[in-house]
């Protein structure tokens, strides 16, 4: 097949950890007989530098006209919160100009790096979650306000987008365990009440197969760490997602890891790990690049509908971590650390 990817590398560890997943899927489309045409284009911090916005047009153009969209990680040192173009803004303005209202963050927990988590190994047997987070909406998107002495966010939801993204988390719970927890926070907040009913509503109506039961993000957040491998898929809204899912990339040892997967309406995804740009470690070599690895997995899996491709990815990840390839932020002190470019190699020797 022929299938245009745009790449966008961004700031940071960003263009390190793209690199080896551009080569994993150069390796994977040679191997398959796909002709996988692959752009970069800037974004982010570097492209305020160069042209005064984080998402120039010809950024822009190139990831509507492609069929996805690959990205490492923006923000920095150099853009923090006294500069006058930030990059986060541009960020948000891709997922929204993508209509990507749907991220899944997948964590499991590999066998061998049980050891390796700040949590007991015995919690973490088993552990298989699909976070379902709303990716454009909420108060990531409200209207923002400042003055000298104070400032809002406002959180809108509309029925409409809650529909949307519980039809995701029920289709996906249906080749799953078939068991929706939705995370919100309606003791107290308008929004969550809203998701209650409609995803109550949404999941007893087109899912019924499908059990959904709802629980506090405080109360969440909790659970997560004492009995994580009781839940299967969550869903919840922009913020808190974001904040559930960093909490718990810990279960698999390293945010480095993880993957996500945005998508919208239509086959076109952007694809990108959920850890940051990682400034302290930028430009050294060392970041571990699985989580963009897997990233790339999702795409031929959700954009290019090439399945079994994208299980020979992570078959390959699953491998070399068993071998024992392990990046600095996965060691346990003893054997040697592998670079970025070195745990590339370790996952393209295993394919
Ligand atoms: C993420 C990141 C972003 C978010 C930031 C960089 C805007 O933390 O993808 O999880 O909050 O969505
Ligand atoms: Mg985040």
């Amino acid at each position: 097949m022929r299938a245009s990817i745009a790449v966008l590398g961004g700031d940071g560890i960003g263009p390190e950890v793209v690199a080896e997943a551009v080569r994993v899927l150069e390796a994977i489309g040679q191997r398959s007989g796909h002709d996988f045409s692959l752009q970069a284009a800037p974004f982010g911090g570097i492209a305020i530098d160069q042209f005064g916005t984080g998402l120039p047009d010809q950024t822009r153009e190139l990831c509507l006209a492609a069929d996805a969209v690959l990205l490492g990680a923006i923000g920095g040192p150099s853009w923090g919160p006294a500069a006058p173009v930030r990059p986060e803004p541009a960020l948000l303005e891709l997922r929204r100009l993508l209509g990507v209202y749907a991220n899944l963050r997948p964590i499991q927990v590999h066998p061998a790096l049980r050891d390796a988590s700040v949590i007991k190994p015995e919690v973490l047997e088993g552990v298989d979650l699909l976070f379902v987070r709303e990716l454009t909406g909420g108060i990531y998107f409200g209207r923002k306000t400042r003055d000298a002495d104070s400032a809002t966010d406002e959180c809108r939801y509309s029925v409409t987008e809650i529909e949307r993204i519980t039809r995701v988390a029920g289709r996906l719970a249906m080749t799953r365990r078939r068991q929706i927890v939705q995370i919100d926070k309606s003791n107290v907040l308008a929004t969550s009440k809203l998701w209650r009913e409609v995803s109550e509503r949404v999941i007893h109506a087109e899912f019924p197969d499908v059990q959904i039961e709802h629980m506090f993000v405080d109360a969440a957040a909790m659970h997560l760490i004492r009995r994580p491998r009781d839940f299967d898929v969550l869903l919840t809204e922009n913020l808190f997602g974001d904040i559930l899912t960093d909490e718990a990339a810990m279960l698999s040892s390293s945010l480095g890891l993880l993957p996500s997967a945005s998508l919208g309406d239509g086959r076109r995804g952007l694809y990108e790990p959920i850890h940051g740009s990682a400034p302290d470690i930028a430009g050294q070599g060392i970041a571990n690049p699985i989580g963009t690895i897997l990233s790339a997995a999702l795409l031929l899996r959700h954009s290019l509908g090439l399945e079994a491709e994208a299980q020979r990815i992570e078959a390959a990840v699953a491998a070399a971590i068993s071998s024992g390839a392990r990046t600095a932020d996965l060691a346990n002190g003893t054997g040697a650390t592998l670079g970025t470019r070195q745990m590339g190699d370790a996952v393209l020797a295993e394919l």
